[in-house]
């Protein structure tokens, strides 16, 4: 069977979306701070880090409880608080059941996030938050266990602000990923998804 060069053409077009939709793909990955959602098994791990009132504490001591971590920084002018105002938002919604879930924040800015200065931060979102610091090591340590992308950006004059990626990880009364959600999902929507969980 002899093809024409007409009755190539569908073969020709499939393989150039085929490529095309590859190299959208790599690009999608490459440009996002972290876009990958899957890979549950892979998402969090140990940590040892110190709380707002100067408290060793480590994943070990919320074991039994569910834990919804947000990685920020206290002077974020915008995704930190919304993010930590909708996680304390979804609590108030679920009611008695709250009691179960354990709201914790980690900075990825812990030359100025010191216990002194997460402590009102934290009471500012409501009385359960837990606010974690700790060395530039540790810290390094845990994003990189939760796959938080994060990177110091300098302003003009000689401040800075912190760029970072923004998701409210959901981990199980054993300390595994089970979920993951983002400011703009709403207090509803996930007091909604937790309260099938818990
Ligand atoms: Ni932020």
């Amino acid at each position: 069977m002899i093809r024409t060069p007409e009755a190539l053409i569908p073969y020709i077009l499939m393989i150039a979306l085929v490529l095309g939709g590859m190299a959208w793909n790599l690009s999608d990955r490459m440009s996002g701070p972290l876009t990958v959602t899957t890979g549950e098994a892979s998402i969090g791990g140990p940590f040892t880090l110190t709380d707002q009132n100067g408290a060793v504490r480590t994943d070990k001591d919320f074991r039994g409880r569910w834990m919804l971590v947000y990685f920020g920084y206290t002077h974020c002018p915008d995704v930190c608080p919304l993010s930590l105002e909708m996680m304390g938002d979804t609590l108030a919604k679920l009611g008695p059941k709250a009691k179960k879930i354990v709201p914790i924040f980690v900075t990825v800015d812990p030359a100025r996030d010191t216990p002194p200065v997460l402590k009102p931060y934290m009471a500012a979102f409501g009385k359960n938050f837990v606010g974690l610091t700790g060395t530039p090591e540790e810290i390094d340590a845990v994003t990189k266990e939760y796959r938080v992308y994060f990177r110091k950006h300098p302003l003009p004059g000689g401040d800075y602000s912190m760029d970072h990626s923004s998701q409210i990880y959901l981990m199980d009364p054993n300390g595994k990923f089970a979920m993951d959600y983002t400011e703009v999902d709403g207090p509803d929507k996930v007091a909604a998804d937790l309260a099938k969980r818990l």
